[in-house]
């Protein structure tokens, strides 16, 4: 069992990432994630040191997005809702949808790996498309650090990285 056991956290209680929250921020994507920093096409990205949202319960960070402004649109480095299905995965997308837009960028971008399919359904029904299949993304990445798992969710061989992009009106 986690610690993740109280009540379900409102939506409505998420916020912007403040600088005091970044070592609980490294510390909660080093557990989901086995570390902050993030690959997005070959550049090591310090996922913990990202502006973003969260949101906490009484066992620590219940949700996380973490996110990269880049000159035309926003990337989703990182999603997490500790206990899904409670609507702060879907709360976490629009608060970085209205964050990017206020920001005056054009597209919300998010990736995934091809066993998640889970994702690829979750960010379908919120208003994204298929935009790119890098085929051996993570085969590539599992080169450089062998600890990435060959087999990923569902018994599926992890290999690919899939990119959707929602854009922003
Ligand atoms: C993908 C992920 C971020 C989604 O977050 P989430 O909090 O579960 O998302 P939501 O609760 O907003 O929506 C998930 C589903 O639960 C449903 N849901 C939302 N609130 C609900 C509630 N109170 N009761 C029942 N179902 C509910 C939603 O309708 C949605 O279903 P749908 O896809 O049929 O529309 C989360 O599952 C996760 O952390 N996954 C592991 C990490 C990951 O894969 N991250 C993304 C790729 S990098």
């Amino acid at each position: 069992m986690d610690s993740h056991t109280a009540a379900a956290v409102d939506p409505a209680a998420l916020r912007a990432l403040e600088p005091d929250d970044r070592d609980a921020v490294r510390a909660f994507l080093r557990q989901r994630w086995n570390s902050a920093t993030i690959q997005l096409d070959g550049r090591a990205i310090d996922a913990a040191a990202l502006p973003g949202f969260l949101a906490r319960d009484a066992g620590g960070i219940a949700a996380l997005a973490t996110l990269l402004d880049e000159s035309e649109h926003c990337e989703i480095v990182t999603l997490d809702a500790v206990r899904p299905r409670a609507g702060l995965g879907s709360a976490l997308v629009e608060r970085a949808a209205q964050r990017a837009r206020a920001l005056g960028l054009r597209r919300l971008l998010a990736r995934t790996t091809n066993d998640n399919l889970d994702a690829l359904r979750f960010y379908q029904r919120r208003g994204f498309r298929l935009h790119r299949l890098v085929p051996g993304a993570i085969d590539l990445e599992r080169e450089a650090d062998p600890t990435i798992a060959l087999i990923g969710r569902h018994g599926i061989p992890l290999r690919d990285e899939i990119s959707l992009v929602r854009e922003l009106d």
